[in-house]
């Protein structure tokens, strides 16, 4: 069966409830500390094992306490980290995460999640990876190995989702080599210049990505759902499943895995945004990151 590769990030996260954002200056109480699994690639890699997919990572984590910790949660949820690398000269990658109603706000640190580059990945790639396969990565990782990464996988025939988050600018001849590019509002307006904020704006972003070669575009709206447009052109909205909203963490990243391991399903798009949005409603539901990611089988009771 094909299989997803990711690079991406491996974090811990800290993460505290704060009654609002403090001033600057201004110290405040806060409660309900958390140190979870984070990460956007190690998520999105969760996210797509525990909804049934072959996933394995490329990633790299200091070797200390986080790095080990991390990595063995990753093999508990079924991904493959055997080119998961623990670096001796680096920290493990660290997200600061202030929860403020329901909302969050993160302050990164890179970390090893900086190490490794162009060759390292493209080596990986050239080892695990084949046509039919899909690969996923996002913004969190060095920005050179993650193009290279990009290009070398869509060169080799994976089918490539690009999650450009945190968003920056990126050359225009890569978007060629992105089969589908998943970003939520504002790293929407950062990527193609359009701040998708109803029908009419998300069409009009989509079609901006898709000029510049991006296959298909799905825009994350976090309550008001998602919209899509395939490489068909025709436009989709999925609205957000129901939720109770404990913390956003990691949403954005289920639906990513979801989208992933649809693909791998023979998914429509459509269907896979729809999988997707269970999926989403079930990780905000709950505290952190990776331990918020639902089960397949969590995700279908909610049918
Ligand atoms: O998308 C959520 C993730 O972003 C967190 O787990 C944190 O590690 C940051 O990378």
């Amino acid at each position: 069966m094909a299989q997803i590769i990711v690079f991406g990030s491996m974090n811990m996260d800290l993460s505290i409830d704060a009654p609002r954002m403090p001033a600057a200056g201004e110290t405040i109480a806060g409660s309900g500390l958390i140190t979870a699994a984070g990460g956007k690639g190690a998520n999105q890699a969760v996210a797509a094992s525990r909804l049934g997919a072959d996933v394995r990572m490329i990633a790299a984590v200091g070797a200390d306490g986080f790095g080990d910790e991390l990595t063995r949660g990753l093999e508990r949820a079924g991904v493959d980290c055997a080119r998961v690398r623990h670096l001796a000269d680096v920290t493990t990658g660290v997200a600061v995460i202030l929860r403020t109603a329901g909302e969050n706000r993160i302050v990164l640190h890179a970390g090893a999640n900086h190490a490794l580059g162009s060759d390292d990945v493209a080596s990986d790639l050239l080892r695990m990876g084949a046509s039919g396969d899909v690969f996923v990565t996002q913004g969190e990782c060095d920005p050179a190995a993650t193009e290279f990464a990009l290009r070398a996988a869509h060169e080799r025939g994976l089918y490539t989702i690009f999650n450009p988050a945190p968003a920056r600018p990126v050359p225009d001849d890569l978007w060629a080599s992105v089969d589908l590019v998943c970003l939520n509002e504002t790293e929407c307006q950062i990527m193609c210049g359009v701040l998708p904020v109803d029908d009419a704006t998300c069409l009009a972003a989509s079609c901006r990505l898709r000029e510049l070669g991006a296959g298909a575009v799905v825009i994350t709206l976090g309550a008001a759902g998602s919209f899509g447009v395939g490489p068909d052109g025709v436009p989709v909205s999925v609205p957000a499943a129901p939720a109770t909203v404990v913390d956003t963490t990691g949403a954005g990243d289920t639906f990513i895995g979801a989208l992933a391991a649809g693909r791998i399903r023979g998914l429509s798009l459509e269907g896979s945004m729809r999988w997707g949005a269970l999926a989403a409603s079930l990780t905000v539901s709950r505290l952190g990151a990776q331990p918020s990611i639902p089960t397949a089988a969590e995700v279908e009771a909610l049918r």
